[in-house]
């Protein structure tokens, strides 16, 4: 990818999952790395195994976002590249049956903590003329996943977040996008499978949703994060770019 060598990357999420895989393509393209992640010791063993760095972050809190972009800053001198990828599940169920303390954390994390990043790296791009953000939204931001209402709606709003975004900084040389993976057997979906009480029929329908056969991987999406992120991309923003083998072509 063009002119990742030596960008300063800053992955929320970073110590499980798509996040970890986002973490290793970015320092196989020469990026100086903060991993962040809620889980200290995940991230950190992401961190310690890529050479790269490591600060403990709640992407639900604006405070620990700010101290996680100053770390950021103080370790490699700049931030050029922001991923928010962390990222939670929903609990299952209908509108009408769902608590409100779900609906409250996954809006919170999935949709408010990527508010909170764009927010708090945007504030340092304009000042230096430049920055890129790549947001993980989700296919259940282009179609929608019955009972899983704050996931849906979390997801469709970091892609409608990401499209304002781009159209406010294009001005300001700045280039936001997202990503909308498919499934992928990651942590978050290895929990769901086993809370199905049959993880094998889970896989299999991981396995068989989408038009190409075989699932997406973590690094099929870090493949499409870091092309948008590089200046193979440079004039694209406010996309959100499925990672999905077809599956919202159908
Ligand atoms: N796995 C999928 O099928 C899939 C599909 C589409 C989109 N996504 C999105 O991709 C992103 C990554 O998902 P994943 O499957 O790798 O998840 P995962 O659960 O496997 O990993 C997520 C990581 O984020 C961290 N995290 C969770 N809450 C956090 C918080 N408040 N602050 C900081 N870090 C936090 C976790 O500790 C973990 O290391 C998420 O935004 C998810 O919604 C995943």
């Amino acid at each position: 990818m063009r002119n990742l060598n030596g960008r300063t990357v800053l992955v929320t999420g970073g110590g499980a999952g798509i996040g970890a895989a986002i973490v290793q393509r970015f320092v196989e393209e020469g990026a100086r790395v903060m991993v962040a992640d809620i889980d200290t010791a995940a991230g950190q063993s992401v961190a310690d195994a890529q050479g790269m760095g490591f600060v403990p972050i709640d992407v639900g809190s604006l405070e620990s976002f700010e101290h996680a972009v100053a770390a950021t800053v103080e370790r490699f001198g700049r931030l050029d590249i922001l991923v928010n990828n962390a990222g939670i599940a929903s609990l299952r169920a209908p509108i009408h049956l769902s608590t409100l303390e779900n609906w409250h954390r996954v809006i919170n994390v999935n949709l408010t903590g990527v508010f909170y990043g764009m927010r708090c790296a945007l504030a340092r791009f304009v000042a230096q003329g430049s920055g890129v953000i790549v947001n993980l939204s989700s296919v259940a931001a282009l179609v929608a996943f019955p009972e899983l209402p704050p996931y849906n709606a979390a997801k469709a709003g970091v892609s409608q977040l990401t499209k304002e975004a781009a159209v406010e900084y294009a001005q300001f040389g700045i280039r936001v996008n997202a990503v909308a993976p498919t499934a992928v057997m990651t942590p978050m979906n290895q929990r769901t499978a086993r809370e199905t009480g049959d993880p094998a029929a889970f896989e299999r329908a991981l396995t068989s949703m989408n038009p190409m056969p075989g699932a997406a991987s973590s690094e099929d999406v870090a493949a499409a994060v870091a092309f948008l992120a590089s200046d193979d991309a440079r004039f694209i923003s406010g996309v959100t770019l499925p990672v999905d083998g077809g599956y919202t072509a159908v």
